[in-house]
């Protein structure tokens, strides 16, 4: 797989920023903004969305997982998480479950407020996964 160029690095990291904006996140006050790249070349975005019935929140990886899904869209090639925050947060283990049944081979960028900026592969995050291979899918 060709490595992923600046500019649509750059294009991600710009539409995660932008997607926390619309974070939902009264009760945790801790915004998240998503930003991920299909295999078509498409970029989706999601923020999280909390509930007052707390175990119903959701993430923002996957709010722009599960819209990229609803399009259509299989194939995940890079997921961008950007937090507000001078340190940067990596996906939950619900969102890299998530992740990996559509992007077992994607790259996880984390940027924040700070100058940390992580990049690891998903498989680095979620090793020996169980996932749709596991259903002979
Ligand atoms: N959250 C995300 O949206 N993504 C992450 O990677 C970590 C946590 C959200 C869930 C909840 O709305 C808030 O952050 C605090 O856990």
């Amino acid at each position: 797989m060709k490595p992923l160029s600046a500019v649509v690095i750059r294009r991600l990291e710009t539409a995660a920023r932008k997607a926390a904006k619309a974070s939902y996140s009264p009760y945790s006050r801790f915004p998240v903004g998503a930003a991920i790249l299909t295999d078509s070349g498409k970029v989706f975005t999601g923020c999280n969305v909390e509930n007052a019935s707390y175990g119903l929140c959701n993430c923002a990886e996957r709010t722009a997982i599960f819209t990229a899904a609803a399009a259509g869209e299989r194939g995940l090639r890079a997921v961008v998480v950007y937090t507000p925050t001078k340190t940067t947060t990596a996906p939950c283990g619900a969102c890299r479950q998530v992740i990996n049944e559509f992007g077992p081979d994607a790259i996880v960028i984390s940027i924040c407020d700070g100058k940390e900026r992580t990049e690891q592969s998903l498989s680095a995050l979620l090793p020996d996964a169980f996932g749709p291979k596991n259903l002979g899918r």
